[in-house]
């Protein structure tokens, strides 16, 4: 499917499947180069070395301590890394779009995430399908978001949700719904006051859903993406903080991430908000960008200021 001509194109949704979580995997508990060099090829090693990560006492069933959310932590000299309940923690994240996949597979294909070692499960939640009509709207069926994150939950994965309200994921207009374009003066992406009343009345609806499912109230949802990719479109720098905004207001409390390519990963994060990088394939010179990037000040010292912390992934 084409993107619309009116937005820059995005990265396929496969490539972001696979890249998504390549900074994760990378920042924190950094396994030896050689080891990055298998986990990178795909390249498969018998007996890799003493990584062997024991995750089994964190998961949403296990992990009954919920003071402690999701963080960014870095000890001077070392890589920073994050944590979960306090605990040391490495994502490993692969995404399911609950939207895409009928209801009745929902739990094999969980299943089939969680056996391939995957900790985590990523997914896009699209306003197009949830609002068709202006002020219309559908949680039901194969849209039943809570119900999908809760089946994660149970099947023992935490999830990321990248809530937009553009989302890109190869759907007509990156997710937005099309009666938004029925007036011709509203600029999508923007803070425009058509656009803006739009996205609040959506949110409304959707953080009341999204509030409980969150780790702090018990829920597996652990972190929460702001926006998809806005560095490449960027029209408005007062956008990305009016969102960031939208969802604090409405109770959200976990990590926030930004999620943009290399080239325009200054343009599309935003302060206090995690920036994080989408590759196709891995790329140092990306990760020491997205490093660079960073205040030199905020990553030394024990901190849990979100902004930092994919930053020196490789070091
Ligand atoms: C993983 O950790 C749990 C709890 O700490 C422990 O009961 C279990 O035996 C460990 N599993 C392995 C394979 O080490
Ligand atoms: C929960 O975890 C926090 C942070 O690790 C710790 O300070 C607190 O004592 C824990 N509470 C209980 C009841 O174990």
């Amino acid at each position: 499917m084409d993107s619309s001509p009116r937005f820059s194109t995005c990265l396929s949704w496969k490539r972001i499947v696979c890249s998504f979580f390549l900074p994760f995997i990378l920042s924190g508990l950094a396994p030896s180069r050689k080891y990055k060099e298998y986990l990178i090829s795909g390249e498969v090693r018998p007996q890799l070395p003493q990584y062997r990560f024991n995750w089994s006492h964190l998961t949403p069933l296990e992990l009954k301590n919920r003071s402690m959310g999701l963080q960014t932590e870095s000890i001077a000299g070392s890589n920073p890394y994050f944590t979960l309940g306090g605990h040391k923690f490495l994502i490993f994240g692969g995404s399911i779009h609950y939207f895409r996949v009928p209801r009745a597979y929902w739990r094999d294909r969980l299943l089939k995430l969680k056996a391939c070692g995957f900790n985590t499960v990523t997914t896009y939640v699209p306003w197009n399908l949830h609002e068709p009509q202006r002020g219309k709207f559908d949680f039901s069926g194969n849209l039943d978001l809570e119900a999908f994150v809760l089946m994660a939950a149970e099947i023992g994965l935490w999830v990321i949700l990248r809530p937009g309200p553009y989302i890109c994921s190869e759907i007509d207009l990156g997710g937005l719904p099309s009666w938004l374009l029925q007036d011709p003066n509203l600029r999508l992406r923007t803070t425009d006051n058509g656009f803006v009343e739009a996205v609040n009345q959506y949110f409304d609806h959707l953080m009341a859903r999204v509030v409980p499912l969150q780790y702090h109230q018990g829920g597996p949802i652990i972190a929460v993406q702001v926006e998809n990719e806005y560095g490449s479109f960027n029209k408005d720098k007062d956008y990305m903080p009016y969102l960031q905004k939208a969802l604090l207001k409405r109770g959200i409390v976990e990590l926030l991430l930004t999620s943009d390519s290399e080239k325009e990963v200054q343009r599309g994060s935003i302060k206090g908000v995690l920036a994080t990088l989408n590759m196709n394939a891995f790329q140092e010179n990306a990760i020491k960008s997205l490093h660079k990037m960073q205040e030199p000040s905020e990553i030394t010292g024990l901190s849990s200021n979100a902004s930092q912390a994919t930053s020196s992934c490789l070091y």
